[in-house]
């Protein structure tokens, strides 16, 4: 599995010949500029809730690829309204994709379009692949539900939890998250973008290592590979 940090709260996945993009929020970051939108493969786009900052570069990156989007039910109906198609799902189902089993796990956040729209509710997803499983918890609060991961069958080996705090939580949170879910190996995300979520990296990673676990802050544009 190769994780590759597109900025915000997006990335660029690929577990064997699939690759999936996570709510791609790339041209209008100013931190991502060297990120060349155009380049990215995906088979599928993840879309955790329908704020402009996940999804901004849903249609161009559906157009140039022919990606299936996979969300809940209300984004994937607004982008099929667009001629995009997609894969509907909700909260606590779950299936099997040629990368392995999506389940769709809670978030406490809330979702609309950046038209005011109704997005449904906002989500994150488990993963289920022969290259390991992982844990994308979306824009979210630590939530007691967190604790229902690791009892859904094989426990997340990696996850990815937002930590930048003010609309999600933050890292001293996100340390009792990745407690909850048992997995002690973490790439933070939702950070650094805007000035209500910026961060001290170093102190940041040392709250996680003074727990024992790890927090994988990714250059934009580096990888990951797990
Ligand atoms: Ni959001
Ligand atoms: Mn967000």
């Amino acid at each position: 599995m190769i994780i590759r940090y597109l900025g915000h709260s997006s990335f660029h996945i690929t577990i064997g010949n699939t690759r999936i993009i996570v709510d791609p929020f790339i041209t209008p970051n100013s931190l991502a500029a060297h990120i060349d939108v155009k380049s990215l493969t995906a088979d599928y786009i993840l879309l955790t809730h329908g704020h402009g900052d996940h999804i901004a570069d849903v249609e161009s990156i559906a157009a140039q690829t022919g990606a299936s989007i996979i969300s809940n039910y209300e984004v994937v109906t607004y982008f099929e309204n667009k001629g995009i198609k997609g894969h509907p799902m909700n909260h606590g189902g779950s299936w099997n994709f040629d990368f392995g089993r999506l389940k769709v796990t809670n978030a406490v956040h809330s979702s609309s379009f950046p038209d005011g729209s109704y997005a449904g509710n906002p989500c994150g997803f488990m993963l289920y692949t022969p290259e390991g499983n992982i844990y994308i918890a979306g824009d979210t609060a630590l939530t007691m539900d967190m604790k229902l991961i690791p009892m859904f069958g094989s426990k997340p080996d990696i996850a990815i939890l937002p930590i930048g705090s003010n609309f999600t939580m933050d890292a001293d949170d996100a340390v009792i998250a990745s407690d909850f879910i048992e997995c002690n190996k973490i790439i933070g995300c939702h950070y650094d973008t805007f000035g209500y979520i910026k961060i001290d990296q170093e102190t940041t990673i040392n709250k996680f290592k003074s727990k024992g676990k790890e927090l994988i802050l990714l250059p934009i544009g580096e990888s990951f590979t797990f």
